[in-house]
C-alpha cells in the first residue's frame, strides 16, 4: 500500500512538541505503527464520513490528523473524536492540528459513548498495559455499531499474544497484519454484545488501610506498586522523621502523579484537616483518583487536577508534596517528567515545606532533588528504592 502525497506530506510536518532534552531515543513524531495503521485503515476510511471515526491514545497526531485528512474532515466535512489518555498528548496534537490548519477537524471526548457512538472505524495506538487495552476494546464493542472495526498498531517488539486474547474478549473475530518497519496492526470486528464493563475495579488494600479504584490505564491498577508501599511504609512509621515533623500538620498536600490517588487518599486519612491536590497527566489517573478519594471516605478534601508535571498549580500553595515519580514514557525510559516534577515540587512548596519522593536507588537522584528543592536527607533505602525528604529552602 502507497500513502497519498497528501497525507505524506501531512505527516512529514508533524513535530513531537516535546519538552524533553533532545535524545538519540527520542520519540519521533509520526513512527512505523503509525504509518502503517493509517495505510491499513484508508481503504476503510475512504468509505466513511468523519463523524464515523474514533481515535484513541493518538501520540502526537498522526492518526487524528492523518484520518481527518484521509475522510475530508472539516468546517464543511464534519469531525472526527479523539480520546488522548495524556493530556501531553492532547496539547502535541492540537500545536500540530494548529500548524497544518486543521484545528477544526476533530472534537475530543473522555473515553465513553460519546467518543464512540456510531462510529465505524476507531484508530488505535495500543497501549502496553492489557488493562488498558480491555477498557478500550470494551467501550468500542458496547458503544459502537455492530459493523465496526478497531484497527490497533503497535511496534512488535511492544506486543504479546495476550493482546489478541484480550481483544478476542469483546469481538468475534481479530486478526492481524502482516508487519511492516518492525510493526503490525491487530484488526478486531464483529463486537460481542455488550457485557458489564470490567473498569473501574476497586479492591482493598487491606495491609495499607485503602481501598484503590482502578480504570484500566491507571499506573498500577487496583494494585499497590512496590515504590509506593516502600514510600508509605516510611510516611507512616512511627521511628524516624514524618512530613512536618513534632510542628503543626500539614494544611496543603500535593500528590504529584497521583496515578489511583493512594498516597492523596493516604495523606487525607493521616491529616483529617488538610486540603490533598492530585495531579497526573493521564485521563484514567485522575478518574480513577476521584472514585479513590471516595471509597477512603475523603473525596471532599481531595482535588484532582490533569496538567504536565504540575504545571498549573499554584506557586508556595503546599506544605508537603508526595511522589513517585515516572520513569516511563510508554515504552520509552525516560526522566526528563521526574525532573520537571522535582522543579514543581520546588516552585509549589512553601519554604520550609517537604518533598517526600521515593525513587529507583539506582537512579541517584539526590542532587537534582538538592538543586530542585533543598536539602535533601535519605530516609529510607533498600537495594530497589531510597526514600529522600528535601526541605523547601
Ligand atoms: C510511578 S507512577 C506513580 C503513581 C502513584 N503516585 C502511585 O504511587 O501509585 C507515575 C505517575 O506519573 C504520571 N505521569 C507521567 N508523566 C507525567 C507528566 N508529564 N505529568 C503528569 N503526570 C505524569 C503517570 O501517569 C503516573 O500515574
Amino acid at each position: 500500500m502507497t500513502t497519498s502525497p497528501d497525507l505524506a506530506a501531512l505527516l512529514e510536518r508533524l513535530r513531537t512538541h516535546d519538552v524533553g532534552p533532545d535524545r538519540e531515543d527520542a520519540p519521533v513524531a509520526v513512527d512505523p505503527a503509525d504509518r502503517l495503521l493509517l495505510d491499513e485503515a484508508a481503504p476503510l476510511l475512504a468509505g466513511v464520513a468523519p463523524g464515523a471515526v474514533a481515535v484513541v491514545d493518538d501520540r502526537y497526531g498522526a492518526l487524528t490528523l492523518g484520518a481527518a485528512l484521509l475522510t475530508g474532515a472539516g468546517p464543511a466535512g464534519g469531525r472526527v473524536r479523539v480520546h488522548q489518555d495524556a493530556c501531553t498528548a492532547e496539547a502535541a496534537l492540537d500545536a500540530n492540528a494548529r500548524a497544518a490548519g486543521m484545528a477544526t477537524a476533530y472534537d475530543r471526548r473522555g473515553l465513553d459513548a460519546g467518543l464512540l457512538a456510531g462510529a465505524r472505524v476507531v484508530l488505535l495506538r495500543l497501549p502496553r498495559g492489557l488493562a488498558a487495552l480491555r477498557d478500550v476494546a470494551e467501550h468500542v464493542a458496547r458503544a459502537a455499531g455492530p459493523d465496526v472495526v478497531l484497527l490497533g498498531s503497535a511496534r512488535v517488539k511492544h506486543m504479546t499474544r495476550a493482546m489478541n486474547d484480550v481483544l478476542a474478549e469483546s469481538f468475534g473475530e481479530v486478526r492481524a497484519s502482516l508487519a511492516r518497519g518492525k510493526s503490525r496492526v491487530l484488526v478486531a470486528s464483529a463486537p460481542r454484545p455488550a457485557r458489564p464493563l470490567t473498569y473501574p475495579v476497586v479492591t482493598d488494600l487491606a495491609d495499607v488501610g485503602l481501598r484503590v479504584a482502578a480504570f484500566g490505564a491507571a499506573f498500577a491498577g487496583a494494585g499497590l506498586d512496590l515504590g509506593t508501599r516502600f514510600l508509605l511504609d516510611r510516611l507512616g512509621a512511627d521511628d524516624g522523621p514524618t512530613p512536618g515533623g513534632q510542628g503543626a500538620a500539614p494544611r496543603d498536600v500535593v500528590d504529584l502523579g497521583c496515578g489511583t490517588g493512594l498516597l492523596a487518599a493516604w495523606a487525607a486519612r493521616r491529616w483529617p484537616d488538610a486540603r490533598v491536590v492530585a495531579a497526573d497527566r493521564s485521563d484514567a489517573a485522575v478518574r480513577s483518583t476521584a472514585l479513590t478519594a471516595r471509597e477512603n471516605g475523603v473525596a471532599d478534601r481531595v482535588r484532582t487536577v490533569r496538567d504536565d508535571a504540575g504545571a498549573t498549580l499554584a506557586d508556595a500553595s503546599a506544605d508537603v508534596v508526595l511522589l513517585n515519580p515516572p520513569f516511563h514514557d510508554g515504552a520509552a525510559v525516560r526522566t526528563d517528567a521526574a525532573h520537571r516534577m522535582f522543579a514543581t515540587a520546588g516552585r509549589v512548596l512553601r519554604p520550609g515545606g517537604e518533598l517526600w519522593c521515593v525513587w529507583n536507588s539506582h537512579l541517584r537522584y539526590r542532587p537534582a532533588l538538592e538543586r530542585a528543592v533543598g536539602p535533601t536527607t535519605q530516609v529510607a533505602r533498600d537495594p530497589r528504592f531510597t526514600v529522600t525528604r528535601s526541605v523547601r529552602r
